[in-house]
């Protein structure tokens, strides 16, 4: 696919082998087209790398974590655990807002915590609402002791974010989905790995290799989970599409 942004006549040419689009960047298709190059670039150029959450850094776009943001506060819940802790930014983040709200409680989980990581998350003013685990996310004797942590009637959102393999993800989706609240959602983050197949540090099978896949799969097996974005909260523009590293990510539970 090659995009042209022209913006002397505020245009996005999109050609994809003999077909030809062009759309006017006030257009949501417009829109969609220069993001789309615009998201290849901060993979490639590595910009998800340069964000930090209160001292921490987060290894995320930060469009994602505000969209997240949206879908907690209007959610409200009790218990977010996350699989891929890295340098804990994110669950800063989640912890941070989980303060602001005066409710609220992080369950961590890393296949390996290191000891410079995990000391900084110690001495973190949020560690208050951080529980860490470390082990592989899809150890049965992780995935008890995360159930264990996790009280009848508390509504729980989940964020996958460890190994992006469509089978690691499938299993921390079969794994991780009975714990998720009906209404809520059990996210699989990091589908763009599609998208950018063919950029640097990519490899050969990510486009059926991938989080994306792997939500699929899952809501085909288990009727009570849908692929549903949440709805902006606010919206004066002509956009309705995310600017996201996790397309086809939010799994919610309908039954
Ligand atoms: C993309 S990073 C997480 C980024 C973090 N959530 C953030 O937003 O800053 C992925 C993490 O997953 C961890 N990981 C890889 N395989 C795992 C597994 N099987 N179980 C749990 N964590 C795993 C890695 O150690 C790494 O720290």
């Amino acid at each position: 696919m090659i995009t042209t942004i022209d913006e002397e006549q505020g245009i996005v040419i999109v050609r994809n082998g003999e077909h030809e689009e062009r759309h006017s960047l006030a257009t949501a298709e417009g829109f969609e087209a220069a993001s789309r190059a615009w998201v290849r670039a901060t993979w490639d150029s590595k910009y998800v790398y340069s964000f930090a959450w209160m001292g921490r850094p987060v290894i995320q776009l930060p469009e994602d974590m505000i969209r997240l943001q949206e879908v907690i506060w209007a959610l409200q819940p009790d218990v977010l655990i996350e699989t891929g802790v890295a340098h804990g930014g994110s669950l800063i983040f989640y912890a941070s807002l989980f303060e602001a709200m005066n409710k609220g409680r992080v369950i961590g989980i890393d296949i390996e915590i290191r000891e410079h990581n995990r000391a900084a998350i110690e001495a973190h003013a949020m560690k208050k609402r951080i529980e860490l685990l470390e082990g592989s996310s899809t150890a049965p004797e992780i995935v008890d002791q995360v159930k264990a942590m996790v009280k009848p009637g508390e509504t729980v959102l989940v964020v996958l974010d460890s190994n992006h393999s469509k089978g690691h993800v499938l299993d921390e989706l079969r794994a991780y989905s009975p714990l998720v609240s009906v209404g809520s959602y059990i996210v699989a983050t990091d589908g763009i790995m599609e998208q950018v197949k063919g950029g640097p540090r990519s490899e050969d099978d990510w486009d059926w290799n991938n989080p994306k896949a792997a939500a699929h799969a899952f809501v085909a097996e288990d009727s009570r989970f849908v692929i549903e974005e949440p709805a902006f909260p606010f919206n004066e523009g002509v956009v309705t599409k995310r600017v996201t590293y996790w397309p086809d990510a939010f799994i919610k539970r309908i039954a």
